[in-house]
């Protein structure tokens, strides 16, 4: 065998419509076993569809999508569920666990990963957004899936709550190592957390570039190399000043 890590998932060739609406166009993207990518673009450019995909709710027009193992998402709108609890909607992540006193173990040992111990018996609506996205990220850590898909956790948050929580990812996945590809439109935080950021264009969306981004995790937002790729993306995007469109940084 060789060292190469393995492929998670392949997109291969992918195109997507609605009806009459092509969204996404010839999309093809490789993300590698344990690969933190994030996928950047437009609001109304295919972003949530090429997550529904992935997570295989929807089955593209054309093209293929090879997921190798399960996946978890992180919905873009509040996905907890009202009238349970902490501990249960963390417990609902752990459903296939029959053996009881394991899904005990578990969900105290995610509610002490994502630091809410205290808060079990606490309604959604008892939380912060922070924190309900903490619980968010638990409920999607348990068990044993390969593969997160976040679709813009953060978006909701101010923006000292959204910094915290990038630390937080980070220190999460050191804990429990995932495979991920991260939506967002927030370019600095995909600089902040990702291998590699994906440019997607308007729809029908394509990749328009990519980078990466070796610094190790977590970083800070004034990180050079944060600074740098996002600088980068924005001069590539042509909303940096000085740069024009399709500008070569
Ligand atoms: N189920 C659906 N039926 C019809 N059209 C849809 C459906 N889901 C999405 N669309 C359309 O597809 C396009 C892409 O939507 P999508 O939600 O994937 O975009 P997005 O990049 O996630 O946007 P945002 O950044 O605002 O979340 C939009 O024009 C949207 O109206
Ligand atoms: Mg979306």
């Amino acid at each position: 065998m060789s060292g190469e890590p393995a492929v998670r998932l392949q997109v291969d060739r992918v195109s997507h419509s609605y009806g009459q609406l092509e969204v996404l166009r010839n999309l093809s993207l490789e993300v590698l076993d344990g690969e933190f990518v994030a996928v950047v673009g437009p609001s109304g450019c295919g972003k949530t569809t090429l997550l529904n995909l992935l997570s295989r709710f929807d089955r593209p027009s054309a093209g293929l999508i090879e997921v190798n193992g399960q996946t978890r998402t992180v919905y873009q709108k509040d996905g907890l569920f009202p009238w349970q609890t902490v501990w249960e909607n963390i417990a609902l992540g752990l459903r296939r666990t029959k053996d009881k006193k394991e899904q005990e173990r578990q969900v105290k040992e995610l509610i002490s990963l994502i630091r809410l111990e205290g808060f079990e018996n606490s309604y959604p609506y008892q939380l912060s957004g922070g924190m309900r996205q903490r619980v968010e990220l638990a409920r999607a850590l348990a068990g044993t899936s390969e593969v997160l898909l976040l679709d813009e956790p953060f978006s909701a948050l101010d923006y000292l709550t959204r910094l915290r929580m990038r630390l937080e990812l980070a220190r999460i996945l050191k804990e429990r190592p995932r495979t991920v590809v991260l939506v967002t439109h927030d370019i600095e935080e995909a600089a902040q957390l990702a291998d590699r950021i994906i440019v997607l264009s308007e729809a029908p969306a394509q990749i328009r570039f990519e980078l990466s981004i070796t610094a190790i995790r977590p970083r800070d937002p004034t990180h050079e190399e944060v600074v740098r790729a996002v600088h980068r993306v924005l001069t590539e995007l042509g909303v940096e000043s000085g740069s024009g469109e399709y500008a070569n940084a």
